[in-house]
């Protein structure tokens, strides 16, 4: 493919007089190609939805089952919760434009109040997206001292620890799951400056939780502050799992799902996925909230979430409250008929958790595009994890489950599975023993 320019691919970069001119670094990005490829190549990629009904979807002519939604509890079709939104605009109009340190519409008190005790954390900050507050608080939490970080953290961890190291910190990744080798890192580190750990809860990739306890608790040994982004997690696990409710109660995400205190630890989360707003939250102690509303620009000069998602995450509170168990068992079953199929077929999956995030690794990995058409054809959406998404090793696609999937939708997704099965090279499990 001959260099083009990012904004208009394909097309080479000539200045006002029309000569080709020497390309911008931007432009030798070679994982353009990739994604230009993947574009021609099939529809599930960069896709434009033009209607939605339930959880199905139509691009262009025809409907698929959407396993590519974060909307694990069906929240963005519940009509409780899409008709709260009316009378919220009325009230506050559609965006009042103030800055959070401007001032904060009453809904931003109620949520945070109302997330403060959902969470059972010391108190709670509020700011647009979690993206938007890696890039705005691990800086300031690390100053000129150290951020570690997991090594198959998510990518807006990986911008906010860059963020910080462009702002004086260090940084420093840390084997995935390997415990030994964040002690080490963390012994040799002075005490006398910031070091802060970053990781992700429910990953979204593999669909399991790290060992909260375990890093809790070699964070509190060494004084350091455990930072973890829950984006998956929230709304969907919570505290005192057992076995007749394996996601635990209350959807109040990791921290209370391994009953674990928040002493040094800073817990993130998202009302993007199972709360389907567009609104994110730090816990944290309350002078920590204070530091953030003079240092953290976000508080200071972004503009504040639309009324629609303060309005949503309201009443997804309430519907949380009296329908929440329900759907997460209904979240639960559904991931479990998928999951049992997956080892019927013998693939492999790296999800050990039961939660609903699958990831279906390839065995060939220039299969992608193939596949991606495969599922398309049969009616299944998902989410491709192709490369440069993700690492080349792990090329795959992930499919997603939401309450408000039908069992006819799994049902269709299972058949496929063991079609796609049939016809591609997928990583197969190991067998027993
Ligand atoms: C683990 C994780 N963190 C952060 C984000 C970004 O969240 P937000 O849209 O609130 O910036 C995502 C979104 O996919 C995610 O999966």
């Amino acid at each position: 493919m001959s260099v083009s320019s990012p904004l208009a691919p394909g097309v080479p970069a000539k200045n006002g007089r029309g000569v080709e001119t020497k390309s911008h670094p931007l432009q030798q990005d070679r994982r353009l190609d990739d994604l230009d490829r993947l574009r021609a190549s099939h529809p599930m990629m960069d896709a434009i939805i033009e209607e939605v009904r339930g959880r199905k979807i139509r691009i262009g002519n025809k409907w698929l089952c959407d396993f590519a939604s974060c909307n694990y509890l069906g929240f963005d079709l519940h009509p409780e919760i899409i008709a709260s939104v009316e009378r919220e605009l009325w009230r506050w109009g559609t965006h009042p434009s103030w800055s959070r340190l401007l001032g904060n519409p009453r809904p931003y008190i109620e949520i945070e109040e109302q997330l403060t005790d959902l969470l059972g954390a010391p108190d709670t900050l509020l700011l647009p997206t979690i993206t938007l507050i890696h890039a705005s608080v691990i800086p300031v939490l690390a100053g000129h001292g150290t951020v570690l970080i997991d090594s198959q953290a998510h990518k807006t961890l990986y911008e906010g620890a860059a963020i910080a190291r462009g702002a004086g910190a260090t940084l420093c990744r840390v084997r995935t799951n390997d415990l030994g080798h964040l002690e080490q890192i963390l012994r040799s580190l002075p005490s006398s400056t910031p070091r802060v750990f970053c990781i992700d809860g429910v990953n979204s990739m593999t669909g399991n939780a790290p060992d909260l306890p375990a890093y809790a608790r070699i964070c509190r040994e060494y004084d350091a502050l455990l930072y973890v982004d829950d984006a998956h997690g929230f709304g969907v696990i919570g505290e005192s799992p057992s076995p007749e409710m394996p996601y635990g109660l209350r959807g109040n995400s990791i921290v209370r799902y391994f009953g674990e205190s928040y002493d040094n630890i800073v817990l993130v989360g998202g009302f993007s996925k199972a709360y389907s707003s567009l609104l994110a939250f730090l816990a944290l102690p309350t002078s920590l909230k204070n530091h953030l509303k003079v240092a953290a620009p976000p508080y200071l000069y972004s503009g504040p979430s639309p009324t629609a998602s303060l309005a949503t995450v309201l009443a997804g509170f309430r519907v949380n409250e009296s329908e929440g168990e329900d759907l997460r068992m209904a979240l639960y079953r559904k991931t479990i008929r998928v999951l049992d199929r997956v080892a019927e077929l013998g693939l492999l999956t790296l999800n050990s958790s039961g939660f609903p995030i699958i990831e279906l690794p390839l065995g060939e990995r220039d299969d992608i595009d193939a596949v991606g058409r495969f599922l398309f054809d049969r009616g299944i959406y998902v989410t491709l994890a192709a490369y440069p998404l993700v690492p080349k090793s792990q090329v795959g696609f992930r499919v997603q489950v939401t309450a408000a999937n039908g069992d006819d939708e799994i049902e269709q997704l299972n058949e496929v599975l063991g079609e796609l099965a049939k016809c591609f090279d997928m990583q197969r499990a190991p067998t027993p023993g």
